[in-house]
C-alpha cells in the first residue's frame, strides 16, 4: 500500500537539557532526525513523509531533508497531538497513515513490515508496543506505594502507529475539540470506540528522551 508517514518534530525536548531540540542533535553524522526520515523514506511501502515543524525552527533548513521530493513540511503545534494533526491534513486524501516519532530513530523495517500487515487488515489501525519487563506500582502523591499493578497485560506504546487516514484525523480533531488528552494516535481511536491491534515490536526503538538515552540511541544504529 500507498503509505504516507506523519513524523512529529516540533518539540522542544525539555528533559534532554541540551541548548537544541533532541531531533537535531547528531549520532555519527546525522541528526536524530535524519536518521528516522531515512528509515522511513527507504521502507518501499512509504511514498512520503510530512514532518511538523515548530515555527521558527533554524535547524531543519540545515538537515538534508530538505531537497528530498518526498519530503513536507508543516506547522507544528502546541502539543504532539496539535502537530500530528497538522500533518494529517496535509496527507489530503491517502488512504493510509502511519504516524512516527521524530526522536525514534532506531526504528527496523521488521517492525515496520509487521505493523504493515496487521494494520492492513485491522479494522482500526495498529501500533507496535512493547510488553512491560518491569515490577508496576501505582503512587499516592507523597511518593509511596498505592498497589502493584498486573503487568500481564500491560504494554509500552511505541510508535509508529498506523490507521486509515480519514479515521485518524476524524478521532484526533474530536479528541482536541473536546480537549482530551491524548498522548499518541490510539488514544483518539480508542476515545472513539475503536480498538487498535498491538504488533509487538523490538525494544531497541527507544524514544530519546534523556542524555543517557543518545548514548543507547548510537549503539543500535552502529549495530545495524
Ligand atoms: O515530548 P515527547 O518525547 O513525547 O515528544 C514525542 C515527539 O513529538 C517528538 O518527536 C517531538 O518532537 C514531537 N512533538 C511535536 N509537537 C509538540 C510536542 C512534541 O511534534 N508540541
Amino acid at each position: 500500500p500507498g503509505i504516507v508517514a506523519v513524523v512529529p518534530a516540533a518539540g522542544v525536548g525539555k528533559r534532554m537539557q541540551a541548548n537544541i531540540p533532541k531531533q537535531y542533535l547528531t549520532i555519527g553524522d546525522k541528526t536524530i532526525l535524519e536518521h528516522t526520515v531515512n528509515c522511513l523514506l527507504q521502507h518501499a511501502d512509504i511514498v512520503a513523509v510530512i514532518i511538523a515543524i515548530s515555527d521558527g525552527d533554524e535547524y531543519f533548513a540545515e538537515t538534508g531533508l530538505q531537497d528530498d521530493s518526498r519530503v513536507t513540511v508543516v506547522s507544528g503545534g502546541k502539543e504532539r497531538a496539535d502537530s500530528v494533526l497538522s500533518g494529517l491534513i496535509a496527507a489530503g486524501d491517502a488512504k493510509w497513515v502511519m504516524v512516527h516519532d521524530a526522536a525514534r530513530p532506531c526504528l527496523q523495517h521488521g517492525d515496520l513490515d509487521a505493523l504493515i500487515d496487521t494494520a492492513i487488515t485491522s479494522e482500526h489501525g495498529a501500533i507496535l508496543a512493547a510488553p512491560v519487563r518491569d515490577t508496576m506500582k501505582r503512587a499516592d502523591s507523597h511518593g509511596g506505594i498505592n498497589e502493584t499493578v498486573c503487568r500481564e497485560q500491560l504494554w509500552h506504546a511505541l510508535t509508529p502507529q498506523m490507521f486509515p487516514t480519514e479515521m485518524l484525523r476524524d478521532a484526533l480533531k474530536s479528541a482536541l475539540e473536546n480537549s482530551l488528552l491524548v498522548t499518541d494516535e490510539a488514544s483518539a481511536i480508542e476515545l472513539a470506540g475503536g480498538k487498535p491491534k498491538l504488533v509487538q515490536g523490538s525494544a531497541s526503538n527507544i524514544k530519546v528522551t534523556q542524555p543517557d538515552d543518545l548514548n543507547l540511541a548510537a549503539y543500535y544504529l552502529s549495530t545495524r
